[in-house]
């Protein structure tokens, strides 16, 4: 028999609810949301689910504030994190979310054990690789998101300068997800003329700096972080898994030899399919590529001697 998906949210704040709701829209599979925080998952699941009528939706929201409504999820979308508060620096926030990282996904895929595991809490290339160890899964099914949202915004500016639409636009961010990102300009096209050919250097230049602090633009506009164009992201990873589209996305994968690296998560061109990463494509660099591509591996690298994981 055919049975609908099911796919859980775990963490139901800005992202995991935006998240939520694409998902139900673009009727993915029955969703299950799931928080600390009480009533908030349930509340926000019936509301959502109320918007089935209107939408034409036949899949099903809930909440949960426990895992057992998890069981059997074909995906695991991990959100669940705190904000930086007042006097925390990002390695104190970096321990804290990888202890809740740990704790929500070695509960979660216990109940799913074959799922594919979406990590966004941030950083995520740390936090797929403890999410990975907390699971026990095979690498293939544990990836992050921070790319596609990275190349969202990227694509973005380039529109806007060219004032073409965005989706004539195929670019793509690799290495962390952090002020050493890299965008490579060389491999951006609109409608299949590389960009460099329509816009200066100078241009590009400014269109690059944006990306890299594009999450810090948002942050400092409403002094809380992005959600709708992360939410996104992670929906269309979603749907590459379920759908078995074997998209090439930016994905924060495991390497293991590619790219001269090995036992790391990072921001990497990715064949994205039924069964997680199906494989990551390997791109030559130029030499100042490669040397950004190696210095953000180093910054996903630093933190790893104070975690326990
Ligand atoms: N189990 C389940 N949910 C949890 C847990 C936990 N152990 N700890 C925290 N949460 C929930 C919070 O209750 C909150 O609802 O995670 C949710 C996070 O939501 P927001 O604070 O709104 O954060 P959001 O903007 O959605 O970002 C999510 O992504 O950008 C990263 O690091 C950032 O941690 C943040 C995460």
């Amino acid at each position: 028999m055919f049975k609908r998906h099911k796919i859980t949210v775990i963490g139901a704040g800005a992202t995991g609810a935006t998240t939520a709701h694409l998902l139900a829209l673009k009727e993915l599979g029955d969703i299950v949301l799931v928080d600390v925080a009480e009533g908030v998952p349930q509340g926000k699941a019936l509301d959502m689910w109320e918007s089935g009528p209107v939408e034409g939706l036949s899949v099903r929201v809930s909440g949960s504030n426990d895992y057992e409504p998890t069981a059997n999820s074909d995906v695991l979308v991990v959100t669940a994190g705190m904000p930086r508060k007042p006097g925390m620096s990002r390695d104190d926030l970096l321990k804290v979310n990888a202890d809740i990282v740990y704790q929500v996904v070695e509960k979660a895929s216990r109940l799913s054990p074959n799922a594919v595991i979406v990590v966004l809490t941030n950083p995520a290339d740390v936090m797929a690789y403890v999410a990975q160890k907390a699971s026990g899964f095979p690498h293939q099914r544990v990836m992050g998101q921070a790319g596609v949202l990275d190349s969202a915004r990227f694509r973005t500016f380039l529109a806007d300068a060219l004032q073409v639409s965005p989706r004539d636009i195929t670019a793509f961010v690799m290495g962390g997800h952090g002020d050493d990102m890299v965008p490579l300009v060389r491999y951006s096209y609109v409608g299949g003329i590389p960009v460099e050919k329509l816009l200066a250097k100078t241009a590009l230049d400014a269109i690059v700096q944006r990306t890299r602090t594009g999450g810090g633009e948002v942050l400092s506009l409403m002094k809380t972080s992005a959600f709708y164009a992360p939410g996104s992201s992670l929906a269309e990873m979603v749907q590459a898994v379920l759908r078995d589209e074997r998209r090439v996305l930016p994905t924060i994968s495991y390497l293991n030899g590619e790219y001269g690296e090995r036992d790391i998560y990072v921001g990497v061109p990715a064949v994205l399919g039924g069964n997680g990463v199906e494989k990551v494509l390997e791109i030559e660099f130029t030499p100042e590529e490669k040397e950004a591509f190696k210095k953000s591996v180093a910054s996903v690298r630093a933190p790893f001697s104070m975690l326990k994981y």
